[in-house]
């Protein structure tokens, strides 16, 4: 009994989904241990990294003392494309607005924001989250999440501002005032696109958030709903593998609080092989399924689950032990964000996508509010597929719904240029050269 002893053991952190389906969502990819740069080979883009001294509290009046206090202040790392093909001051800016996790990682992710840019003659910067990767408040990660004190300034509400303080200092170096600044973001990083919008109309021109939940945290949705869509998504593939999984949930029936695999599977559902997370194959949901459902006649669940998870935790086969522990980034910041209250009331030019394999999806704006509050929803999408980068393999779905959502904001680029009585024209915006 002891192999099977030691299965159990194994399988306890994922297999409990079920306990935390009336808990909470698991985090969000950002916050993944196996994050990777460069997956696929894709990710290498040019930029250097640069550091600017960022206040820590925005709301409160500085004293003296305070300027000469180093814990007044911290390093926000932030990356500045070196692609060469910016139109210069006056010519539009690419935002990416870090969400909870390494900018890097972020950076070699979201492949849309860098492919799009030479077409608008663009210049790409992408923005570290305060608490996150290299941009630690009082100087070391052991110190920023240390108390609840420590942690007060980790707030969308902060973040916002370091985006706002963080772009005005830069097009004023640059003498770039006028140039027209586009947001990006996935995720959690894509509600901070949105709320940047309506919170700073003056200084961003448009959004496109993608896949960001942001009606999960209005309770205008049931908490239950992220994971009624996991179970859909492995009921899709499969009847008997859904209900395999379902009875593992029931053969142990425990108390556990490990990471969530099936969740995580959802949300990168891809259509081709990615390493967003993971290696994983292309539609992993079925290949998953495949292998639970392919085990010999007589083959007990748990050898069945062991089998599946495999695709997420070994599809290379290199993998020794299991990692199952998760938390790089202190996802448990995640509860200090006040974050709900910022959607009170919306604006104007801002994209949400959506992918409705995406669990997230359930929180997603799914209708166009506005003529310019845009709902962009992708049937067959898994979590913000459309910020990933462009593959050959991408099915033409996908490639017409990025098309659609550089159309809209080469439409906000000429209205703000008009305005001005200048004229935008996008470098070819068909022009595959131009990537
Ligand atoms: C954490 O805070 C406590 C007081 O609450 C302090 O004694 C301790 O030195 C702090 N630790 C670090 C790493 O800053
Ligand atoms: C990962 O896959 C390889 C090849 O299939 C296998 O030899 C190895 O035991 C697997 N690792 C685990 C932890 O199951
Ligand atoms: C929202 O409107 C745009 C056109 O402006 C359209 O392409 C899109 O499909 C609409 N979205 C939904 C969810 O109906």
């Amino acid at each position: 009994m002891y192999p099977l002893l030691r299965l159990l053991l194994l399988l306890f952190p994922i297999l409990l989904p079920a306990v935390a389906w009336a808990l909470s969502p698991p985090r969000f990819p950002g916050s993944h241990p196996h994050a990777r740069l460069g997956a696929n080979g894709l990710g290498d883009y040019a930029y250097e990294t640069r550091y600017f001294r960022q206040r820590l509290d925005h709301f409160s009046f500085p004293g003296v003392e305070e300027e000469e206090d180093d814990y007044a202040f911290f390093q926000q790392r932030y990356l500045v494309g070196r692609g060469g093909g910016w139109a210069g001051p006056g010519g539009p800016i690419f935002f990416y607005c870090g969400n909870e996790g390494d900018i890097a990682w972020f950076a070699a992710n979201s492949g849309l924001v860098w492919e799009a840019a030479p077409r608008f003659a663009a210049l790409v910067i992408f923005a570290e989250h305060r608490y996150y990767g290299e941009s630690m408040p009082f100087g070391s990660k052991a110190k920023a999440y240390n108390n609840s004190k420590s942690l007060a300034y980790l707030t969308a509400e902060q973040a916002l501002a370091d985006f706002a303080v963080l772009l005005t200092d830069f097009k004023r170096k640059l003498s770039a005032e006028g140039s027209p600044v586009v947001l990006f973001g996935g995720s959690y990083g894509g509600m901070l696109a949105a709320w940047m919008r309506l919170k700073y109309p003056h200084i961003a021109v448009g959004a496109l958030a993608s896949s960001a939940p942001i009606l999960q945290f209005e309770d205008i949705v049931p908490s239950t709903i992220f994971y009624d869509l996991v179970s859909d998504d492995f009921k899709r593939e499969s009847i008997s593998c859904f209900q395999t999984i379902k009875d593992s949930w029931k053969a142990l029936d425990d108390q556990g609080n490990g990471q969530d695999a099936y969740s995580y599977l959802a949300m990168v559902d891809y259509p081709i092989p990615s390493e967003f997370l993971m290696p994983l194959p292309a539609n992993p949901i079925k290949e998953v399924c495949r292998r639970i459902d392919s085990q010999p006649e007589g083959t007990s669940i748990l050898e069945r689950i062991y089998a599946g998870v495999n695709v997420y935790y070994n599809y290379t086969g290199t993998v020794g032990c299991f990692d199952l522990n998760d938390d790089p980034h202190g996802m448990g910041g995640w509860d200090w964000q006040n974050i709900a209250k910022v959607l009170e009331k919306f604006g104007s030019n801002i994209i949400f996508f959506n992918g409705l394999l995406d669990p997230w999806s359930g929180g997603g704006v799914l209708k166009n509010i506005s003529e310019s509050l845009i709902a962009i929803v992708a049937p067959l999408g898994a979590h913000h597929i459309d910020l990933r980068p462009a593959t050959p393999e991408d099915p033409d779905w996908l490639v017409s719904l990025r098309e659609s959502e550089l159309k809209i904001i080469s439409g906000w680029l000429s209205d703000y240029y008009g305005a001005q009585g200048a004229l935008f024209q996008p470098v070819a915006l068909k022009d595959p050269a131009a990537r």
